[in-house]
């Protein structure tokens, strides 16, 4: 039978760290709902202790996108109280909230960054999830750094948090160091006595791009038991990014009888999420890149053009359309008229415009539509970029 994988969006707070890629309220409650749209079972919605701003940002996503119970709303916290409350406060307001905590277990990040014995994080990590489950019953650690961990260190850490009540074990390759054979054994060796110890406690994996093998390693643990992953849309994240969604998932849905594995996401609404991420970020996706670049499904080559022709999985292996392409895209002008400029603004996963801020966007495209004759799905982002912009949203 065909295992559920969980789909974890870190987007909104692995994400967002990019150099530049900051979001505020309006366009972070954007990015949520589109996510929700997309149907993934959670979203980290942001670091609450960082800021006021990324405390409110998290407590509105909690009230506004995460009332419902298909849904879960976490955002990260350090291993200490401050930030578990911060978490806390913002998240509890969802139907669905989980606490998510990150300590290191290397001897790196223990004796270098934290200057301190193994016993002594260990012994943080446990109290900071017993703390976090007197607030909630769904909490999440996550062993930064795992890859380079010692194995006995990190199976006794995940042994002590488990049994201190965490329900997910996340294991980060936070340095993009491991690669897909090795990473697979350390997930089968971590599932295996996991499940002895506690089968309910779900197990997941956090890849890093530093080597470009964030999918393949993020594919390789679910291979070897993993029952959730955590990925951002178009693969942003710090440094190099993280295990791109949609990669992650096309490939689960296209080698499906060798994977054995499903999730919940709704393929076709992934171009729209990669299109919105990539305007409101203002971080381009490149032209290659497998799945949402503009060339992933564009044909060139004399040979290639003819072979589609007489059989189109000739030179393909997944069909635009199940990714949320438009075979054709409709190109609008000063006579498009309301219903067709909100139709095109609701594909394009603008579906939060009240009536009145419709109204400035539209008259903002019937002046371009004058100017410029055809508009299409590019210049829409920029008009409600340009209106979010004047608003100061
Ligand atoms: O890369 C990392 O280790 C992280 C953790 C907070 C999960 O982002
Ligand atoms: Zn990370």
């Amino acid at each position: 039978m065909s295992r559920k994988i969980w789909v974890f969006d870190t987007t909104l707070r692995d994400g967002e760290q990019v150099p530049g890629a900051k979001l505020n309220l309006y366009e972070k409650l954007e990015v949520a709902h589109q996510l929700k749209k997309l149907q993934v079972d959670i979203i980290e919605a942001g670091f609450p202790a960082s800021s006021a701003g990324d405390f409110n940002a998290v407590k509105e996503i909690a009230m506004k996108v995460g009332n419902t119970d298909h849904l879960m709303i976490t955002a990260l916290a350090r291993a200490v109280k401050a930030d578990i409350d911060a978490v806390y406060n913002s998240v509890k307001y969802a139907e669905k909230p989980l606490i998510h905590m990150v300590l290191g277990t290397s001897d790196i990040h223990v004796e270098k960054k934290f200057g301190k014995s193994k016993n002594q994080i260990l012994d943080i990590g446990i109290e900071a999830v017993k703390y976090a489950k007197t607030l909630l019953p769904e909490v999440q650690y996550s062993t930064e750094d795992a890859s380079r961990s010692d194995f006995e260190y990190l199976w006794s850490t995940i042994e002590a948090v488990v049994k201190a009540g965490a329900t997910m074990i996340n294991v980060p390759d936070t340095v993009g160091f491991a690669v897909p054979e090795e990473f697979g054994e350390l997930i089968f060796k971590l599932n295996d006595r996991l499940k002895n110890l506690n089968d309910k406690v779900l197990l997941s994996v956090h890849c890093h791009n530093d080597l470009g093998m964030a999918t393949a390693n993020t594919l390789a643990a679910i291979k070897n038991g993993a029952d959730k992953v955590e990925c951002t849309i178009n693969g942003i994240g710090e440094r190099a990014g993280n295990a791109a969604l949609e990669e992650v998932i096309m490939a689960l849905n296209t080698r499906s009888p060798f994977y054995n594995a499903n999730t919940n996401i709704n393929t076709k609404e992934i171009m729209n999420t990669s299109k919105l991420v990539s305007s409101l970020m203002g971080l381009d996706v490149q032209v290659n890149k497998a799945i949402t670049g503009d060339n992933a499904f564009a044909h060139s080559s004399g040979i290639h053009q003819d072979g589609l022709l007489k059989s189109r999985d000739a030179y393909e292996i997944i069909s635009p359309t199940e990714v949320g392409l438009d075979d054709m895209e409709l190109v609008l002008t000063a006579r498009s008229g309301r219903h067709a400029v909100k139709n095109a603004l609701e594909k394009l996963a603008f579906n939060q415009l009240t009536g009145e801020q419709f109204e400035e966007v539209f008259a903002d495209f019937l002046v371009l539509a004058d100017a410029k004759k055809e508009v299409y799905n590019h210049d829409l982002y920029i008009i409600v970029e340009k209106y979010f912009a004047r608003h100061d949203m």
